[in-house]
């Protein structure tokens, strides 16, 4: 008998003895020895159980420590408006969207969202995604495709690759924030392809340093190409809560604007901020728009609500960034251009050992290796936000002179 023929006799796929060891062996041999390469090298991930504690303390199994590790910036994830508004909307349209946006699950919370995103970002039109990983994703393929050209940022979010990657773009890369090797790259190549793509962070999720936005405009300007940025890490704590689009009080006019609700918003979910012509487009192309459920009712909410905090809290707002700041100027660091502070460490050994002992002194700060940044650039990434008090801020400092002098 078949394998065909078994199956179609059972209903089912069986496996019977003997049958796919080979299979079997071949997966569990290239598992074993790529997590064995990934632990020599010391490149190992681990997922550990963190719960949010109280203002910026997190608990990990018996301990609470300091977070110095979240991106909720705002710390609105704990806000009590926040989280009735997602109670109230869970209430009364429950817990899960149910179908894609495209089918049943576009309930009626996601228009006012929308429209405060564009309002807030200064565009015509506004679309959320679940994620601003399936942003990225959904976006870039949406707009260019194996004729074009992107021409992006060294230090890119892994899903901005990822999304030029699905496209089948030509990628080439520019150092980081090298506006003028972008205007050389475009120079040189853009007139052999249809349309170009100009890709970055608006604060670089790694560096915390800000991308110089208006003369990466300029020169896709002059090249008839488009500037998407990746807003990610700068709504609601640069730009006077609007974002790193926004410079000196003044918003640029980015064409693409992209970004995700789940840093500083608190919440989750990603968009792009857009012309309505862009969006309507994005709308009908994107297809990680469209082959996916939509967000639930209660996370749609907590967003506008966070939303609405960040366009007029002002105060709020600035706390992360003058918290990073102080911490800079204890350590007589350059004054920092985001609430994104790295300790750059070198190779991940080091930068685990520091972590692990800022861990032992009540200070959660990841470690973060290859593939995440380059090669050699191993660093400690600490985050700060409204929730952190002077003493945590100089608790932090006092405890990161002391683990260094002793790595
Ligand atoms: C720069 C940047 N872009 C996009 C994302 C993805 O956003 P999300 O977490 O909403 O998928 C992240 C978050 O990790 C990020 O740092």
């Amino acid at each position: 008998m078949t394998g065909r023929e078994r199956h179609r006799l059972s209903g089912v796929a069986q496996i019977f003895p003997g049958e796919n060891r080979l299979s079997d062996e071949s997966l569990n041999r290239f598992v074993t020895e790529k997590l064995a390469d990934l632990e020599k090298r010391d490149l190992r991930r681990t997922l550990r159980a963190t719960g949010r504690a109280h203002g910026a303390s997190v608990r990990r199994g018996q301990h609470e420590l300091v977070s110095f590790a979240c991106n909720d910036y705002l710390n609105l994830s704990q806000h009590p408006e926040v989280i009735a508004a997602s109670c109230a909307a869970t209430r009364a349209l429950g817990a899960g969207a149910g179908a894609s946006r495209y089918v049943t699950g576009n309930h009626a919370l996601y228009a006012p969202l929308e429209q405060s995103l564009a309002s807030l970002k200064g565009t015509e039109d506004a679309i959320v995604f679940g994620s601003g990983y399936l942003a990225n994703i959904g976006v870039i393929p949406a707009l260019v495709g194996p004729q074009d050209l992107i021409v992006m940022d060294e230090h890119c979010h892994s899903c901005l690759f990822a999304g030029a990657k699905l496209a089948g773009s030509r990628i080439i890369e520019f150092a980081h924030n090298d506006a003028a090797a972008a205007e050389d790259l475009l120079a040189r190549h853009r007139a052999q392809h249809r349309f170009s793509l100009v890709l970055t962070e608006g604060v670089f999720s790694m560096d915390g340093d800000r991308a110089p936005l208006a003369e990466l405009l300029a020169s896709a300007r002059r090249h008839d190409a488009w500037l998407m940025s990746d807003d990610a890490h700068g709504l609601g704590v640069v730009g006077e809560g609007r974002g790193s689009g926004t410079v000196a009080g003044q918003p640029l006019d980015i064409p693409l604007q992209m970004g995700t609700l789940s840093k500083a918003v608190g919440t989750y979910g990603g968009y792009l901020c857009a012309s309505r012509a862009v969006a309507e487009l994005i709308r009908n192309r994107a297809r990680s728009l469209i082959y996916t459920t939509g967000l639930p009712p209660g996370v749609i909410a907590a967003a506008t609500k966070a939303l609405e905090i960040i366009a007029t809290d002002k105060a709020l707002v600035a706390r992360p960034l003058a918290a990073a700041r102080h911490f800079a100027a204890i350590r007589g660091m350059p004054e920092p251009q985001s609430p994104i502070v790295p300790i750059l460490l070198g190779t991940p050994t080091r930068a685990l050992d520091a972590s692990a002992a800022l861990e032992e002194r009540g200070f959660l700060v990841v470690a973060i290796r290859p593939p995440t940044v380059p090669e050699g650039t191993a660093r400690l990434r600490c985050a700060f936000s409204s929730a952190h008090s002077q003493d945590d801020i100089e608790g932090l400092a006092g405890a990161l002179s002391k683990v260094l002098a002793s790595l």
